[in-house]
């Protein structure tokens, strides 16, 4: 099983498993405000180890549109199929007008679309 090592914390998770979902089962409270549709940012990562170079067309193009490519990844839009050592950077606790709502918990199916392209591919369409 793949490893997934989130503020310290080290845990094993099932293949496959939305990244979002893992990261809250560590016990962090990542956002997800959008319910892990690519649109509002709030799962953003860093990643210190395990990125994934595939992403969705909707993080592509959400990142893309925000100046954040290379900076950043949506946890919605990964899948845990490998070692990773993540940062979550806004949760309930740096963010406190959300009162402690994360948002609608995001479905364990990668939405709007799973499947992942080589962002060379994305840039070419
Ligand atoms: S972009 Fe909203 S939860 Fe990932």
């Amino acid at each position: 099983m793949p490893k997934l090592s989130v503020n310290g914390k080290i845990m094993d998770v099932e293949p496959g498993r939305r990244l979002v979902l893992a990261i809250e089962e560590a016990g962090v409270n990542i956002g997800h405000r959008c319910g892990g549709n690519a649109r509002c940012t709030t799962c953003r990562v860093e990643f210190e180890s395990g990125e994934p170079a595939r992403m969705t067309r909707a993080e592509y193009e959400k990142l893309k549109s925000g100046g954040l490519l290379g900076k950043i990844r949506l946890a919605c839009q990964i899948v845990v199929d490998r070692d990773m050592v993540v940062k979550p950077l806004v949760t309930a606790e740096n963010t406190p007008q959300w009162n402690g709502d994360t948002g609608p918990t995001p479905d364990t199916k990668v939405m709007p679309e799973s499947k992942w392209y080589d962002p060379e591919e994305l840039q070419l369409e």
